[in-house]
């Protein structure tokens, strides 16, 4: 029986290995964690990631083929594929701070695969890595051995995204495998490629050398995100001219060359891997020497940023340029929809700016816990990027005063100001807005960041309305849409 062996059970590595066990009952498949509560939590009827459709078929499998385990050490040296999915976050200091890689977890991870290891071992690149690691990953498992162990490095990103990654796991657009040259890492390729195959067309499974399959993942995360914040540009143009942003990225998706994906305006692109996968392009080309490379890419993150600035000079502006002592109803706190992650999630720059301008607010997401909330607003910016246990915890005391998690949104709105829409979850399209509107202070408003109410019934029951990229209200016309600086 092939045995697989998969290091990091977060996001990734938890959904893709319980899909392969699913998928080849013949394979077994252990993933370990250093983090004992993750482990825990896999093994028990509250696993660790809220992601729709997980439950079934971590159920289907678990103690049969699939095995969570913190013994990361012997099922490291008891497997035959060994996959690496542990963090690697943007660096906080150093060499490339704000941008580098981090890759003290991976380069932790292939030193105990090389000391454990005593017979010949496929390690596979699941963790979204700077191009060219697998050389350094090479020099340590080779360097670092034992005499006669070989080892193949594989590049195999993942490319699910959160909240459908169970189908994106059953229906990937595409796998891709890079390898080396060789015969050795020819057979590598291989062997993985068989894995995949048992429920992957095969002409889906694309095959590279090392540094395209590497290089491939950064790219196609900058041109996911290149788009957004592309769109989010164009969302400013229009509330300028009073376009319609809906209307404009129907038009322009219309073309068949252009296609309608990832053309959805909002307050900014947020998650764990887009501007991180971009500050990391962007290092990695300063680092060639490619300056004007790097300083294209990087206006992706800067329109990011602009985006979700110009969003809280909207809300503070329109409501007679102060928020203090205002409460502020904020809708949704995941980066999208269902998902529980918080990661890098537009709502906490904008919960920030509002806190700075010192609002009250109060805040409903229905799959993030109130621990999470406050840990988020009170986390240095990187710092969230590693094992929860190895992330320092701060202070808390600014946000217990000025910021109340609730599990009600029509009871949070009682006596609020504004609200602001943070999350496209589907239920905050169908609340009861009357309602949420008789409890509140006058002028009421609504800041959409996710374009998912409809601003002309909203106005009907006498809301102010702004929708990102939409004709704006006559409340707001002539008011600064951004701060000069
Ligand atoms: P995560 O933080 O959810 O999981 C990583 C896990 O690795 C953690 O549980 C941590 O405790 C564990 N870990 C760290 N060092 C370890 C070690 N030495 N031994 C054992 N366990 C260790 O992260 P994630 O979201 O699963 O992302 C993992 C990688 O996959 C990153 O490189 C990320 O960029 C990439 N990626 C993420 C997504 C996504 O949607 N989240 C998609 C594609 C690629
Ligand atoms: C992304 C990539 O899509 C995935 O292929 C990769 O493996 C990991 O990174 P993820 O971050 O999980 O996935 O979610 P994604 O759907 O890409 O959304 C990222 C952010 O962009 C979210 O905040 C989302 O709300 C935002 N977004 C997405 C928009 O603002 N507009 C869009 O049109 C699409």
């Amino acid at each position: 029986m092939v045995k697989i062996c998969c290091i990091g059970a977060g996001y990734v590595g938890g959904p893709t290995m319980a899909m392969i066990a699913y998928k080849c009952p013949d394979i077994q498949v252990v993933v370990v964690d250093i983090s004992v509560p993750r482990i825990n939590a896999w093994n028990s009827d509250r696993l660790p990631i809220f992601e729709p459709g997980l439950d079934e078929v971590v159920k289907s499998c678990r103690n049969t083929n699939l095995f969570f385990s913190s013994d990361v050490e012997s099922h490291i040296a008891d497997s035959d594929i060994i996959f690496v999915s542990v963090n690697t976050p943007t660096k906080t200091r150093g060499l490339g701070a704000g941008k580098a890689a981090d890759l003290t977890y991976w380069e932790s991870a292939a030193r105990m695969i090389a000391d454990v290891a005593k017979s010949d071992k496929i390690v596979v690149e699941k963790s979204t890595v700077p191009v060219k690691t697998a050389e350094a990953i090479e020099k340590i498992l080779n360097h670092s051995s034992r005499d006669g162990v070989n080892f193949q490095i594989l590049s195999n990103p993942e490319f699910l995204a959160e909240g459908t990654a169970i189908d994106d796991l059953t229906n990937p657009d595409r796998v891709l495998i890079g390898g080396r040259q060789t015969p050795e890492g020819q057979k590598a390729v291989a062997a993985l490629k068989g894995v995949y195959a048992k429920w992957v067309p095969e002409d889906r499974i694309i095959t590279t050398n090392l540094w395209s399959a590497e290089l491939s993942k950064l790219a196609a995360n900058a041109i996911l995100a290149q788009r957004i914040s592309s769109i989010n540009a164009m969302s400013a143009l229009c509330e300028a001219t009073g376009a319609n942003v809906s209307e404009v990225a129907y038009a322009v998706g219309k073309d068949t060359r252009i296609g309608p994906k990832f053309l959805n305006a909002s307050v900014g692109f947020g998650g764990s891997c887009f501007q991180k996968d971009i500050l990391n392009l962007v290092y990695i080309c300063e680092c060639n020497g490619l300056t004007e490379v790097a300083n294209y890419w990087r206006q992706v993150v800067q329109i990011n940023d602009y985006q979700k600035l110009r969003f809280v000079n909207r809300v503070v502006s329109s409501m007679f340029n102060t928020v203090s002592g205002k409460k502020i109803l904020v809708l949704g706190f995941a980066f999208k929809k269902d998902t529980g992650d918080t990661r890098e999630t537009p709502a906490i720059d904008i919960c920030l700016g509002l806190l700075g301008d010192k609002a009250k607010l109060s805040i409903y997401d229905p799959q993030v816990s109130e621990d999470q909330i406050r840990r988020d607003l009170t986390t240095s910016k990187f710092d969230w990027d590693h094992p929860q246990h190895l992330v320092p915890s701060s202070p808390t005391a600014k946000s217990k005063e000025m910021v109340t998690v609730t599990w009600d949104a029509y009871e949070a709105a009682k006596g609020a100001h504004g609200i602001c829409i943070m999350t496209e979850w589907d239920e905050f399209k169908f609340l009861d807005y009357q309602r949420i509107y008789d409890g509140m202070e006058k002028p009421a408003f609504v800041f959409d960041g996710r374009n998912v109410v409809n601003p002309d019934e909203l106005r009907k029951i006498g809301f102010i309305v702004y929708s990102i990229g939409k004709p704006l209200d006559a409340w707001m016309k002539d008011l600064p849409a951004a701060p000069l600086t």
